[in-house]
């Protein structure tokens, strides 16, 4: 008899079925406590299938909501979700209009359902920029679920790294000004804090669908010791169980910080 488990093929399927996320379970310590998502791939999902590419989006945002329900059922306390970027005003109009009218509708159709979950939901990025109905919305929707405590779930909006780190040196300047602030005793805790994600733990895992491996301008100060991981799948194709894969990687990774590990 072959013990096919203990031929190197076995023990890749064995290693792939780890890989697949099934060893992952609600509570486990291993967990990261913040997963940054850059959902990629939405448009090329759409245009494989000869959708238009709005139709992407709507796919894409059935993906979001799937992967928040599993963020909350595993007890991972922070989710960001990198849903339109500051450089995402150079898609053609009637796309950027179709995104902010998805925005306002699924946030009608989800925030009390969220709400029930006990999650809260949060804005990141230059929102006052927003059309004015969604922006009234978004501080609704903030303001509704501020007391929920299971799961925060950061949606980044018109969301920059250099504008976010650019909005919190002025409003550090502004401080310094008023209260004559001395330049040697500012430190990067203190700096944190004028950040957008301020009070909020930095991401541990940074997951980027689609196979581009790059940052494009997400969360720059905050994923300074964030563990990447990238995927070739497509966002709306991206699975309960590919994103438990992606949390049993992460497991694996020796987090350092700079230092080295002791013992
Ligand atoms: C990137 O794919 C996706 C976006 C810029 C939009 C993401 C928005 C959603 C998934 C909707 C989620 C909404 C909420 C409220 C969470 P792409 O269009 O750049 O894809 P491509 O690179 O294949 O063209």
């Amino acid at each position: 008899m072959k013990l096919s488990f203990l031929s190197p093929k076995g023990l890749l399927y064995g290693f792939r079925r780890k890989a697949a996320g099934q060893t992952i379970q609600p509570g486990d310590p291993g967990l990261p406590t913040h997963v940054a998502i850059i959902m990629d791939g939405n448009g090329r999902w759409a245009r494989k299938r000869n959708f238009p590419r709005t139709a992407g989006h709507e796919a894409g945002l059935q993906t979001a909501r799937v992967i928040t329900q599993e963020c909350a059922r595993l007890g991972i306390k922070y989710l960001t979700l990198y849903a339109f970027s500051t450089e995402n005003w150079k898609r053609p109009k009637q796309e950027v209009s179709f995104l902010m009218n998805l925005f306002y509708q699924s946030l009608q159709q989800v925030t009390s359902e969220l709400h029930d979950e006990d999650v809260r939901i949060r804005f990141i990025g230059n929102t006052d920029q927003l059309p004015p109905k969604l922006t009234a919305l978004l501080k609704q929707v903030e303001a509704q679920t501020a007391q929920n405590q299971r799961l925060t779930l950061n949606l980044a909006i018109n969301y920059g790294g250099r504008s976010e780190i650019v909005g919190a040196v002025r409003k550090m300047v502004q401080k310094a000004l008023e209260e004559r602030l001395e330049p040697e005793t500012i430190t990067e805790e203190q700096f944190a804090r004028f950040l957008l994600t301020t009070g909020q733990p930095d991401p541990d895992l940074l997951i980027r669908t689609s196979g581009e491996q790059r940052i494009s301008n997400f969360m720059l100060w905050q994923t300074a010791y964030t563990e990447l991981y990238f995927t070739s799948t497509l966002w709306p194709d991206f699975s309960p169980a590919e994103f438990r894969a992606a949390l049993a990687a992460y497991k694996t990774r020796s987090r350092r910080f700079g230092g080295i590990k002791e013992g």
